[in-house]
């Protein structure tokens, strides 16, 4: 069966020391009362080794936000998959919009992280979703379908089987203007159509499907409660324990 997730996504803040003290106090947080859901957060990669440790004995999952499209070599910048497993973090972002938007990153690029991410026993959690004028045009099925197809329906079964999808719809990121949780249900019901079409049903059933985009205390438990909502991905309420938690408690 599929699992219920609360992931944090960190983007470009805290320094090593802020971070530090976050994964402490949400592994203090969530030892004094229990979540109902897996919980991991991901961060800077300068983060990763420091933050791995210190939440080792947790139940709380790391995770990177990113990992480059080739395996090692003359990349400079760039941290490898390998690199990313090395820290003792188990998961990894992939796709995310500011990705695709920013830094050019195209579905065939995220074809090969995938890949690498699934080489060095990472679990991607992949991010999918369409802009403002996509939807607008009731273009975000098409959109959407085209992410999942071109980087990852190359992928055996089994493969597959390993991923965590996430749907950000982008007018939702950052914005404070949350997809209703009929939108999200529609959307995540459609996306799973569209995996049990090329995987099969166990396939679609057994797949996580996260919800981001200005998801926060106020708003979690009515989007985690639709049959389709596996959970968030979630960026400005992990960065404090306080919010990450009414998030985390959406599932209770
Ligand atoms: P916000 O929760 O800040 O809207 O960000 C969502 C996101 O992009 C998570 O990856």
């Amino acid at each position: 069966m599929r699992k219920n997730i609360v992931a944090g996504n960190w983007k470009m803040n805290k320094t090593l020391q802020e971070g530090i003290d976050l994964a402490k106090e949400l592994k203090d947080v969530l030892a004094a009362d229990k979540p109902n859901c897996e919980v991991l957060v991901c961060t800077p990669f300068i983060h990763l080794a420091s933050v791995a440790t210190i939440l080792e004995e947790s139940t709380v999952g790391v995770g990177a936000e990113n990992c480059a499209d080739k395996s090692s070599g003359a990349y400079t910048g760039e941290v490898s998959a390998a690199m990313v497993a090395s820290t003792g973090a188990k998961y990894v972002i992939l796709g995310h919009s500011e990705r695709r938007a920013y830094y050019g990153e195209t579905t065939g690029i995220l074809k090969e992280k995938v890949k690498l991410a699934l080489a060095n026993g990472l679990t991607p959690i992949f991010c999918i979703g369409e802009v403002l004028t996509e939807r607008e045009a009731g273009k975000q099925n098409e959109v959407v379908y085209t992410q999942l197809s071109e980087s990852l329906f190359d992928l055996s079964v089994e493969d597959f089987s390993k991923i965590v999808l996430a749907y950000e719809p982008v007018w939702a990121i950052g914005t404070g203007k949350t997809a209703t949780p009929g939108q999200a249900q529609e959307m995540h019901a459609y996306i799973r159509s569209v995996i049990a079409g090329k995987y099969g049903k166990e396939a679609a059933g057994n797949t996580s499907i996260l919800y981001g985009g200005s998801c926060n205390p106020s708003n979690a438990k009515e989007l985690f409660g639709n049959p389709d909502v596996d959970g968030g991905l979630i960026g400005g309420a992990a960065l404090k324990v306080t919010d990450f938690k009414g998030v985390i408690d959406g599932f209770k």
